[in-house]
Parts: C-alpha cells; structure tokens; sequence
C-alpha cells in the first residue's frame, strides 16, 4: 500500500484541530461519595436547584445542594445500590408528582405511587412540587367561611377559605382530632380534603383512613403519608407533594378544565400533620450535605421552606376561578414551648392559631383549646353573620369567667352578680366541650350558642348541660326544622328566628326538668 507521509500528517492534523472531546459535565456527572441517602456528584453544572436526576438502578435524585465543585443530591428510591463512580444524569425537569381526582379516596406516598393496595392511579396531569405561590393580583381576600363543626372554633376562631390557621399543641392533646373533624365535616360542601401525614407512625395513618372511611369522608379525601419508619427525604417532601395535588383543584373545574371566569375552581382543605417532623426531616438531609447548622441546628432557611409552604395556600380572584387551598398545619410542640424555634416560625407565618392544651385536655375540657389565646386574624370576615352577632357576647362572658374563675378560687364571700357570671361561664365551657367524630352544622351551633349566653342554661345543672344540649338539638330536628333552615339558608339570626327559637326552647326545656326529677337549683 502506498502510504504518502504527509497525507498521513494531514489527516493527524486535522483530527488534532477538529479534537473537542472535553467531556460535557453539564449534563452529566459521576458520583463521588454516596451515604445516608445522600450523594455527592461531580459534573452536573447546569442542574437547577431541586431538579430531578436519573441514577442507575431507577434510582433518582433531587438536587438539593449546588456547589462550586459538586452536588449534594438526594437519594429517591432504593439508594443502597447507587456507587462510587456511578454515572447521574440531569433531566431538566423539576420534580413532579401526578395530580388530578383519580387521586381522591386513595392513600399515596409523596411521589405519587399509591400505597392502598387498590390498584394504579390515572393522573390528569402533573404539577411540580415546588411552585411559586400566586401573586397578588391573582388573589382576593378570604370571605367565605370554611366551617370545622367545633363549636368552640366556628364561634370564636373562625377559619375562612384559603386562610392559614395553624393547630398547636404538646402530642395527645387532639390536634389531629380537630383535623379529621374538620374533613368529616366537608362531607356534603364539596371542598376536597388533602390529610398530609409526616412522621407518623404506620397505624396511626391507619388509623385516620380507618375513620374516614368509617364516617364516609374518603370520597372527598386524599392521603398522603410519608411515615416515621421511610426516608427523610420523603418526609421533606411529602407538605409539598400534597401542596402540588391541591393546587389543581384549585385552579381546575370540576369539569377538569382549567378554571377561569366561567368556570369555577374547586375548594381545598390541606392538613399537615405535622410541619414539626418535616423540619426535622429537612435538618437530617441539610446536616447530610453540611449545610451549617443554626438555631436548635436548623438550617437557616427552615423558615423559608415552611413560608414557601403555606404562601400557597389562597383564595383566588374571581377571575382565576375564584378558587380556594386552605391549610392547617399542625405543630406539635414539647412540653407547651410556643417559643421554640420551629413553632415561633410557624406562628408568625400562619393567619392565626389554634392552641390546645394538656392540662385543658386532662380535666375534661375536650376539644381542649384554649379560647384566651387562640385566635384567627382573618376569618373573621368569613364568619356566617348569625354566628357572628351571637359569638360577641360568648367572647366577652368566656374571657370574665376566665378571670373571675381564677380570683374565686381563694374567697367564698362572693356577690351575686359574680356568682351569676361563674355560673353562666361554668355552663359556657360545658357547651363548648364536644365529643369526637361529631360535628355539628352551623345552625345548630348558633342556636345552642344563642340559648347559653341568654342565660337558658342557668337554671340547670352543670352536670346536665351537655345532655340537654343533646336533646335539645333532636328536639329542634323534630319540631323547629324551619328555623333551623332559615338561619343556614339567610346565615341571618332574625327577630322572627329569635322568637321561634325561644318558644321552643322554653317548652323544650319544661320536659327536660321534669326529666331531673327535683327543682333545678341555680349554681347546682
Ligand atoms: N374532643 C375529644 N373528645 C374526646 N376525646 C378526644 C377528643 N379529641 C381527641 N380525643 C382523644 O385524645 C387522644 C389524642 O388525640 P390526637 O388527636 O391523636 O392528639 P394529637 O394529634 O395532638 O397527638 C385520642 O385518643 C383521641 O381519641
Ligand atoms: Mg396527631
């Protein structure tokens, strides 16, 4: 063969010019440490913050940390398998998780993989965990209540939709009693319930889908549960994911067409039980990457993964459908310290609170909320207007029993206007308990109200009071249904309401004293 040396050089040459085989580390990038569910890339130089990433094994990633050098990356999946040297691709896309009503009545973990054993899921779409909350523009101010069916929150810290009311408490004070209450109680509104539980243990999840089934709230309802025994990772993401399932009724139909002016998006209720154990989670996986520690060793930006969080939920314009995501989160706090960290941050980001207490809880005040101190900055304008001409003066006997109950305690010698005032506040308190599981419509909560704080009540015994109140509203089912109807359907609490009601509560209450069997004695 004829070989010409300076073709040769030539073509040498020219492959030596056209050489650019410098490897693409944008796109890809090779594992350098792996551990702990965590991972360390190097390459990767285009990843986004929070975008997904392909490992071998369908293990994926999140791309948590962005450094100089390298990526902190999160292991999603069976993480044991990923190695040193293994390739980690980018996929350019944000995490996403399936969203949409095929999704409603199930159980899910926080990638979207059903858990309930009923089979898979069709997804309408899919919508990125992370997603900027809407702007101002694209929202009004919240105006329609959102009832729980707890008398004591309904009257006094009334929730409105789209608010943010955080429930708070020590563990076993009824915190997530008052959230599955509160789904129980959507069931005929139409408002989709989303329970989000983080860290919990297995039969305590459960447990809640057990009841909701029980009491026919799992048509409306999704779970998703990222329990105690899974993988930071999944607790992290879990407020999110449910987040990202909710948003789409809020800005869908129930048609499934995207909502608008002609077309009205639908109301969500969003619970996150609780954000303490996700602040948890995310100050494992933040240690994991060595992100520095701060306060309580919380990642500095804790306060703005819960904020991120609850900015979502809102109630849109009317021209966005006027839709609505409600969230209450829970906080679970130790031993009654609302000045920790992590509960202060949820506090001051959150539009009110709910405060349960233990020792309330011990001694028989069920749902154990403090009513002194809990509040709601803007459900107020949301309230049904009968509740709210009636709720007033349950505040202000509540608060001067308070503080005459205390003062009581040391002397005997009392007056009768004070005595008049304990007895009434006794009583108070007594309606104000409510059993589980039982949520009660807002028009018999403003007709229950309305006969306590005129002083229906005082002529019975404490002792009574709840049993009457049982009675009473059956009585009412039966022979005021009327009345009942009219205060639901005008929410207004007229002087022809007024009238009726009394007529049947004096009659009602002629039986209900024979029923005692002595002459009620005031104070009993
Ligand atoms: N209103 C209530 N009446 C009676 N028992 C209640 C009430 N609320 C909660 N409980 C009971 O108190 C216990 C603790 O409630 P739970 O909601 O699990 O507390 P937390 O979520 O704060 O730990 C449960 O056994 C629950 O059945
Ligand atoms: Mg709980």
């Amino acid at each position: 063969m004829d070989i010409r040396a300076e073709e040769i050089s030539r073509i040498i040459r020219g492959q030596i010019e056209g050489f650019d085989a410098q490897v693409d580390v944008s796109e890809i990038g090779t594992i350098i440490s792996v551990g702990d569910g965590i991972a360390r890339a190097h390459g990767l130089e285009k990843a986004m913050a929070g975008e997904l990433l392909e490992l071998p094994h369908d293990v994926m990633g999140l791309a948590f940390n962005l450094e100089e050098d390298n990526v902190g990356i999160i292991l999603l999946g069976e993480y044991t398998k990923i190695k040193e040297g293994d390739i980690v691709k980018r996929t350019g896309r944000i995490m996403s998780i399936p969203v949409g009503p095929a999704l409603v009545g199930r159980v899910i973990n926080p990638l979207g993989q059903p858990i309930d054993g009923k089979g898979p899921v069709q997804a309408a779409t899919y919508n990125p965990i992370e997603k900027i909350a809407p702007p101002i523009v694209q929202r009004r101010s919240v105006h329609e209540p959102m009832q729980t069916g707890i008398k004591a929150i309904d009257a006094l810290i009334p929730i409105g939709r789209g608010q943010r009311e955080l429930i708070i408490g020590d563990r076993q004070t009824g915190k997530t009693a008052v959230a599955v209450d509160t789904i129980i109680n959507q069931r005929d509104t139409g408002v989709i319930c989303i329970y989000v539980a983080i860290g919990q243990k297995r039969s305590t999840v459960a447990q809640v889908v057990k009841t909701l089934e029980e009491y026919d709230a799992m048509k409306h309802t999704i779970v998703v549960s990222a329990t105690a025994s899974e993988a930071a990772p999944l607790l992290y993401l879990a407020p999110m994911a449910g987040c990202a399932m909710g948003e789409y009724f809020m800005w869908h139909g129930k048609n499934g067409q995207p909502a608008g002016k002609d077309n009205p998006g639908q109301h969500v209720l969003i619970i996150y039980d609780d954000l303490s154990k996700q602040a948890a989670a995310y100050r494992e996986i933040s240690l994991l990457v060595r992100r520095p520690p701060g306060r309580e060793a919380y990642p500095g930006d804790v306060f703005y993964l819960h904020s991120r969080l609850l900015e979502r939920a809102s109630k849109l314009s009317a021209d966005c459908g006027s839709g609505s995501l409600t969230a209450l989160p829970v906080i679970e706090t130790q031993a009654g310290d609302v000045s920790a960290y992590i509960p202060t941050n949820v506090i001051s980001i959150t539009d009110g609170q709910i405060f349960l207490e233990t020792d309330l809880f011990n001694s028989g005040v069920r749902p154990a909320l403090n009513v002194g101190i809990s509040v709601s900055r803007v459900g107020g304008s949301a309230q049904v207007k009968a509740m709210k001409s009636i709720a007033g003066s349950l505040k202000l006997d509540l608060a001067q029993y308070r503080e005459l109950a205390a003062f009581a305690q040391f002397g005997s010698d009392l007056d009768k206007a004070t005595l008049a005032q304990l007895n009434r506040g006794q009583r108070l308190v007594e309606i104000l308990k409510q059993p589980q599981y039982k949520p009660i419509p807002v028009e018999k909560q403003i007709a229950m109200i309305w006969v306590a704080t005129n002083g229906y009540l005082d002529d019975i015994p404490v002792s009574e009071v709840r049993r009457l109140e049982a009675e009473l509203m059956d009585y009412l089912d039966i022979n005021a249904p009327d009345t009942l109807k009219r205060i639901k359907e005008t929410g207004q609490f007229s002087d022809t309401t007024r009238d009726e009601l009394k007529s049947h509560v004096l009659a009602f209450k002629e039986t209900f004293k024979a029923s005692l069997g002595q002459p009620a004695t005031v104070g009993a």
